[in-house]
C-alpha cells in the first residue's frame, strides 16, 4: 500500500456509521477493520509513518486512494501526538473509536518503559480528552484495549471484572493508567467509554515475536528442514489463548451495549507454553517429548506420523529418520522477563450472559489455523530457495 491521505470525509451524506481505529495496521486492527467494513461501516484508521510499508495486514481491504467512495481511509498519526489525534477526530467525527494502538510487547516494554507509558498510557488520555474538547461526548463511544496483563501476579483464579490488578511490567502499568483514565472519563463526563479486558488472542497474522507465532513459524520451518532449533524462554507460563477473529466481534458488541461497562473477554481455559509447542508440531504429524528441567529442558522428536507428515510436507529436505531423536526445542534465558506473569485464566461469564459471547475457535482450531498458514508461508520460502533466491531468516 502506498502513502495514505488526509481526506475530507463524506459520511454524513452517506448515512453510514463511522468508526475510527487506532492501531489499524496491527493484528486486531486488521480483523476489526474487516469486521466493521462487512457491517457497512465507514472505517478510518490511524497509521504511523514508517520507512517501509507497514500495511501488509490491511492491504486486501484497501483500494487506490484516488478512487472516490472509499470505505476505508487511513490517516497518518501517532499516539504520542495530541494535536494530530485531535485533528483526526475532528475531521472524522466518529460514532465509535476503537483505541487499539499500543507498543504491545510485554518483554520489549522493559527496554522502552518511558515510551510505553507515553504511547499506551497517556495516549489513551489524549483520545478521551480530544473527544471531550471537541464536544463529542454524547456522540462518540470509545473502546479501550485493556488487557489480562493487568492481573499480573494474579490475586484470584480465575480472573473476573472484580479481581484486583497487580501489573508486572511497564506495559501493564501503562495499561493500568489507561484502564482507570477510561473509567474516570466515563464517570466524570458521562461518556460511553469501556474497557475490554481481553486475554491473549492470536491468529495467523499475530506479530512474529509473540510466543504462539514464534512457535508456529519455527515448527513449520523445522518440519521443512529450513531451521534447526526453536529457542524459547519460560515454558511453564500459562495463558488463556483465543482466536483474534472471535475477540474483535466482542469489541464491537461492547460498544453496542445499553450501558458503558468493563468486560472480561476470555475462553476460561489455560494452557502452558510447552503444550502449545507440542500441539503445533503435532499438526505436522511430529510428536515431541520434553526432558530435563529449567534451562536444561529440551524438546526432541519422539515419533513422526509418516502419512500425516508426507501429506503436508511434500518437498522435505530431511528424511524422517533424520528427524527422529532430533532436539528441536531448547530454553534460552534471554527470553526470560525481569518479572513474569505465570498464570492467566479468565472468567468470561459476564460477557457470555449479557453480550452473548460465544467462541467459534477452540485452542486446537487456533493452532491448526496458524500452522496451516505458516506452513504455506514457509513452503513459499522453500520454493524461493530451491529456485536460487535468497530468503531471510529473522531472529529476535
Ligand atoms: P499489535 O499487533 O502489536 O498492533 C499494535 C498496533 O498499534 C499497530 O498497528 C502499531 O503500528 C500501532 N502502534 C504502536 N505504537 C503506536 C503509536 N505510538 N502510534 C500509533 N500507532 C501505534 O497488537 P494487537 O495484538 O493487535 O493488540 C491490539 C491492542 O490490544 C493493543 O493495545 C494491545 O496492547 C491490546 N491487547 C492485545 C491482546 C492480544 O492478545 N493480542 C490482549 C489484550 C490487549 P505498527 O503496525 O506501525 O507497529
Ligand atoms: N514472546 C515470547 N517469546 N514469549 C515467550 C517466549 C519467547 O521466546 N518463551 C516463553 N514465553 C512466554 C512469556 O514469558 C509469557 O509468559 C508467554 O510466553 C506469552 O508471551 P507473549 O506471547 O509475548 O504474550 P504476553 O502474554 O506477554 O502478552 C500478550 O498478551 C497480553 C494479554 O494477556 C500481548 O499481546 C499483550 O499485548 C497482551 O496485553
Amino acid at each position: 500500500m502506498a502513502n495514505s491521505q488526509s481526506p475530507i470525509t463524506n459520511h454524513q451524506s452517506r448515512n453510514k456509521k463511522v468508526a475510527l481505529i487506532t492501531g489499524i495496521t496491527g493484528q486486531d486492527g486488521s480483523y476489526l477493520a474487516e469486521f466493521l467494513l462487512k457491517k457497512g461501516y465507514e472505517v478510518h484508521g490511524v497509521k504511523r509513518r514508517t520507512s517501509l510499508f507497514n500495511t501488509d495486514r490491511i492491504d486486501h481491504l484497501y483500494h487506490d486512494p484516488h478512487i472516490k467512495g472509499l470505505d476505508l481511509t487511513l490517516h497518518f498519526g501517532d499516539m504520542t501526538d495530541s494535536m494530530n489525534l485531535t485533528r483526526i477526530i475532528q475531521e472524522v467525527q466518529p460514532d465509535e473509536i476503537y483505541n487499539l494502538a499500543a507498543m504491545s510487547h510485554v518483554a520489549v516494554s522493559f527496554e522502552t518503559p518511558e515510551y510505553v507509558s507515553n504511547a499506551d498510557g497517556t495516549g489513551t488520555l489524549r483520545i478521551l480528552e480530544a473527544v471531550k474538547l471537541l464536544g463529542l461526548t454524547k456522540k462518540t463511544r470509545i473502546y479501550q484495549a485493556s488487557t489480562s496483563e493487568l492481573y499480573g501476579k494474579v490475586q484470584e483464579v480465575p480472573q473476573t471484572e472484580t479481581t484486583p490488578f497487580y501489573p508486572r511490567s511497564p506495559y501493564a502499568v501503562a495499561k493500568m493508567y489507561a484502564y482507570w483514565i477510561t473509567v474516570n472519563y466515563r464517570e466524570a463526563y458521562d461518556m460511553f467509554a469501556c474497557n475490554g479486558i481481553l486475554f491473549n488472542h492470536e491468529s495467523p497474522v499475530r506479530g512474529e515475536t509473540f510466543v504462539t507465532r514464534k512457535i508456529t513459524r519455527a515448527a513449520s520451518k523445522i518440519a521443512l528442514g529450513l531451521q534447526d532449533k526453536l529457542y524459547l524462554g519460560n515454558l511453564d507460563a500459562k495463558r488463556d489463548w483465543g482466536h483474534a477473529k472471535d475477540y474483535v466481534k466482542m469489541m464491537w458488541l461492547i460498544l453496542q451495549a445499553d450501558e458503558p461497562e468493563d468486560w472480561v473477554i476470555a475462553t476460561g481455559v489455560t494452557t502452558p507454553v510447552r503444550e502449545f509447542v507440542r500441539m503445533a508440531f503435532a499438526y505436522a504429524g511430529v510428536e515431541l517429548e520434553f526432558k530435563g528441567e529449567g534451562i536444561d529442558e529440551v524438546g526432541y522428536i519422539k515419533s513422526v506420523n509418516e502419512e500425516r507428515f508426507s501429506s503436508l510436507i511434500t518437498n522435505h529436505k530431511l528424511q524422517i529418520t533424520d528427524l527422529l531423536g532430533k532436539e528441536v526445542v531448547a530454553v534460552d534465558p534471554r527470553y526470560f522477563r525481569p518479572t513474569e506473569v505465570d498464570l492467566l485464566i479468565g472468567d468470561p461469564s459476564k460477557a457470555e450472559q449479557k453480550l452473548g459471547w460465544e467462541r467459534e475457535y477452540k485452542l486446537e482450531e487456533l493452532v491448526n489455523d496458524m500452522m496451516q498458514s505458516d506452513l504455506k508461508l514457509m513452503t513459499k520460502d522453500q520454493y524461493l530457495q530451491d529456485g536460487g533466491y535468497k530468503t531471510m531468516n529473522y531472529f529476535e
